[in-house]
């Protein structure tokens, strides 16, 4: 990362972490800040970054140092993708940590953020009030002293430039990208990931679909129509939807090419987008069977699955690895749309969208509960989203036999 402090650095190199962890690259985060607290001590005032203060200059180097060498290390330990989150803001600090990367066969691109005036206030005041570094601090002062530690940095810093090989530069977070040399898959990747972010803040609902024929009586997959109960339950959320989903503006209300997500989203009227990556995972030759029938009819499959639900595949059909693939171009609209969105899918893709939103790790994902009849609110907060759960009912009676 390169950029004056304030700059929305570390929320941006955090959501791609998240992405990137989530597509099933290792991926990890240096932040050199909080190696300077670890070993150097919070409260510093901006003296400290004063770049004519020669002890802070040594001690900061040494701290982006260590961050480097651990980096490194993750790469030995086979990490796939390390974020090296700092200032990094004068040509020569960039120079040393690309030779020392280029040195070890690991590749640089630099991903720089800009941003206008109201953006840094906006940033100084959202997440840097919070930060151990002001604890204790009244808020206008610590406001100043970190107007003046950016000063500092400013003072110093260069730009990117196109001699520096490639780039990502990011203009006031969604305005403009500008990119430099960028080849091979990941960097294209980031690059489509980057065009579409925006600190916007709206709410996202998920929901499955209600209960549909197939559900009542323990059967996976298929195409079946609502329930009795399942009807009940989308006009719950209808009045849900009239009540808290309605407020928040115009939304958009996305659904599978599934009937039962259909028939859960006609009664709240207006239009929906139909997407088949919202369908649900493709269980192949074990599709319209009840667990009970897989682990008798399929006994290898099912013990399969079991060891690793994450990558394991049904037989013609998908795995979870395969659905988050699939949902991707999904996520990268959910990061572009400034609407809230209401997603009215199915169990095994919301758990994959919903690790992707409250940046689960990827291994817990196949075992998400994502109940019926309940609605998911998630709020975008600076570093994460905060989550609400909403039971409408009806209640349903537990299932009995083996479950997944
Ligand atoms: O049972 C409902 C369902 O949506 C099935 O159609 C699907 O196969 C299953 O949930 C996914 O959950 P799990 O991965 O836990 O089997």
């Amino acid at each position: 990362m390169v950029g004056l402090p304030a700059r929305g650095k570390t929320y941006v190199a955090r959501k791609i972490m998240r992405y990137l962890n989530w597509l099933g690259h290792r991926t990890h985060l240096f932040n050199v800040g909080n190696y300077r607290r670890e070993h150097i001590g919070s409260l510093q005032s901006h003296d400290f970054f004063d770049p004519h203060n020669e002890a802070g200059v040594r001690q900061r180097t040494e701290v982006a140092l260590m961050a480097l060498d651990d980096m490194m290390g993750w790469f030995g330990e086979g990490g796939e993708v390390a974020i090296y989150d700092a200032t990094n803001s004068t040509r020569a600090r960039r120079s040393l940590i690309r030779d020392r990367c280029e040195r070890e066969g690991v590749r640089v691109l630099f991903i720089e953020s800009l941003c206008d005036e109201a953006t840094v206030e906006a940033n100084v005041r959202a997440t840097k009030l919070d930060s151990p570094d002001y604890v204790g601090i009244d808020p206008d002062e610590a406001v100043r002293d970190f107007r003046a530690r950016i000063e500092h940095y400013a003072a110093v810093y260069e730009p990117v430039d196109e001699s520096e090989g490639s780039y990502i530069k990011l203009i006031d977070v969604g305005r403009q990208v500008n990119v430099n040399r960028i080849t091979g898959y990941l960097s294209s990747r980031l690059v489509s990931f980057l065009v579409n972010l925006h600190n916007v803040p709206r709410p996202i609902w998920l929901t499955r679909h209600g209960q549909a024929e197939y559900n009542t009586v323990g059967r996976i997959g298929g195409n079946t129509h609502l329930s009795e109960l399942g009807t009940r339950y989308a006009q719950n959320l209808k009045r849900f939807f009239d009540e808290r989903i309605m407020p928040a503006g115009p939304v958009e209300v996305w659904t599978s090419t599934l009937v039962r997500t259909h028939e859960t989203a006609a009664i709240l009227g207006g239009q929906t987008l139909q997407w088949r990556a919202l369908n649900e995972i493709e269980a192949g030759i074990c599709d319209g069977l009840t667990y009970a029938e897989i682990k008798t009819r399929y006994p290898d499959e099912w013990k399969a699955r079991a060891r690793d639900k994450l990558t394991y595949r049904y037989p013609q059909g998908e795995s979870y690895m395969d659905v988050i693939q699939r949902v991707e171009p999904v996520i990268l609209e959910l990061e572009r749309q400034r609407r809230p969105v209401l997603v009215i899918s199915h169990q095994a893709v919301l758990r994959a969208i919903y690790g992707y939103l409250m940046g689960r790790e990827l291994e817990q994902i196949p075992h998400l509960s994502i109940p019926l009849h309940t609605v998911l609110e998630l709020t975008p907060k600076a570093y994460g989203s905060a989550e609400q759960r909403f039971s409408l009912g009806p209640t349903l009676p537990a299932h009995s036999g083996p479950s997944s």
